[in-house]
């Protein structure tokens, strides 16, 4: 990571063993390293062993966590639709931190059944405002997205998915970057 390049938090959603997380984070992951302004930290819940009773929480792994979180200008979220909500160790994740989420933007990459995962997606809108995150509009939304990919982990067609995904990357990088500015000029409201 150097100074100038937004630096992303790309978020696993999912922890369960078998997940097909890994195959839609890594198709981001790809676009993300395609553009040199960005750097990017991968937050997997399966690694990071954030213990289930909060707060005040001063483990070393919470700790690690939040000093991760606080290096990031913005994040992505890739998540899967479990009962019309989102994971159970994501909002796990998502209680770990609280000023390290604040006054950042926040995309999702959602998947699921014929929602797309949508539905998830809705309800992180709504906790992320309660952490001060701004949340992008535009998400990227796979439908039953098993047969979607081969074996390499390439969409066997791109489009329209990968230009949904370029352009929503566009809306976080002018959010991550005006306030990232915005955060060092303009003094915190209280
Ligand atoms: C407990 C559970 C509940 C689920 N509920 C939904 C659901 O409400 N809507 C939906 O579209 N898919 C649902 N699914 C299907 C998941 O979206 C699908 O299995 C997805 O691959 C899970 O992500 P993962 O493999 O990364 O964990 C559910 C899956 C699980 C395990």
């Amino acid at each position: 990571m150097n100074k100038k390049q937004l630096h992303i938090g790309l978020i696993y959603g999912s922890a369960r063993q078998g997940r097909f997380c890994d195959t839609i984070a890594q198709w981001v992951l790809a676009h993300i390293v395609k553009d040199s302004t960005f750097s990017v930290d991968t937050l997997d819940p399966k690694q990071l062993n954030l213990p289930y009773d909060l707060p005040p929480s001063d483990d070393e792994a919470t700790m690690a966590f939040k000093s991760r979180l606080a290096a990031c200008d913005a994040f992505i979220v890739v998540t899967p639709e479990y009962n019309h909500g989102y994971p159970a160790p994501l909002k796990v994740l998502i209680d770990a931190a609280k000023k390290e989420w604040q006054r950042k933007p926040v995309a999702f990459v959602s998947y699921g059944g014929i929602s797309g995962g949508l539905r998830a997606v809705e309800q992180l809108r709504q906790v992320f405002a309660e952490l001060h995150s701004v949340s992008m509009r535009d998400s990227v939304s796979f439908a039953n997205p098993w047969e979607l990919f081969d074996s390499s982990g390439n969409l066997k067609q791109a489009e329209p998915l990968s230009n949904n995904l370029d352009f929503m990357l566009e809306h976080l990088k002018w959010w991550g970057q005006a306030l990232r500015r915005a955060r060092h000029e303009v003094p915190a409201a209280p």
